[in-house]
């Protein structure tokens, strides 16, 4: 019989490649999660179709079709709770999250970032990158609280940034690592190796520097 998998809630706006990395890692045997539902603010995302293919259920919550975020959350926390969700993932998921619905999946709400934070936050981390001239430039996955980009580090990948680099052939390069990172970061917390105390997170003696901190095969030596 195969253990008891962790059931994720993936919420998305956009083209949802992060999500088809964790959908992937699902489908191995061996992986602690699930993905038990998908949920876009955007009925037109891509990451819609991806979810469809897998067989996962996906939901459409316009937040625009909500007369306030309180009840857009409340929307989003039944759907996540009707499918038995446990942990949240955010994937390219355009709104923030207010306390209050933080507070229902407490230290169970995880976000991917395209840059090495506390470094870069908000939209167009890449190009906020290049622009100041940064030699490694990377992805992170965090727990998420009611700041934009702010909540404890759980794992992060770092990218070289290259002579002649720009905001679209870095954005490629980091996204890479992001899709390795991320279901390595899910596999950390899921399992209890990383975990939220407080402001900060606690590494269990079992997480490994390999699976926190990841190099980009192709960077140089
Ligand atoms: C990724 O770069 C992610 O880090 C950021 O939004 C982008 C989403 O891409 N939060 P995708 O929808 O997963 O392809």
């Amino acid at each position: 019989m195969s253990a008891v998998r962790a059931r994720l809630g993936v919420l998305v706006s956009g083209s949802g490649s992060n999500l088809q990395a964790l959908l992937d890692a699902c489908a191995r045997e061996d992986f602690p999660a699930e993905v038990a539902c998908v949920v876009s603010n955007v009925p037109t995302a891509f990451a819609l179709e991806r979810a469809r293919k897998a067989g996962v259920p996906a939901v459409v919550l316009e937040h625009k079709a909500f007369a306030s975020r309180a009840d857009f959350e409340r929307a989003l926390g039944e759907a996540l709770r009707r499918a038995g969700v446990e942990w949240v993932c955010l994937a390219g998921f355009m709104r923030l999250l207010s306390a209050d619905f933080l507070a229902g999946f407490s230290g169970r709400v995880l976000n991917i970032h395209p840059a090495l934070l506390p470094a870069f936050p908000g939209l167009h981390a890449q190009r906020q990158a290049l622009e100041r001239g940064v030699k490694i430039a990377g992805c992170t996955v965090h727990f998420v609280d009611a700041g934009t980009d702010t909540g404890p580090i759980i794992a992060q990948a770092a990218v070289p940034v290259l002579p002649g680099d720009d905001e679209a052939s870095l954005s490629a390069r980091i996204l890479a690592e992001e899709h390795r990172l991320y279901p390595l970061a899910v596999r950390l917390a899921v399992t209890g190796k990383v975990t939220l105390e407080g402001a900060r997170t606690r590494v269990d003696a079992r997480a490994t520097v390999g699976e926190l901190s990841l190099r980009s095969p192709g960077a140089p030596p």
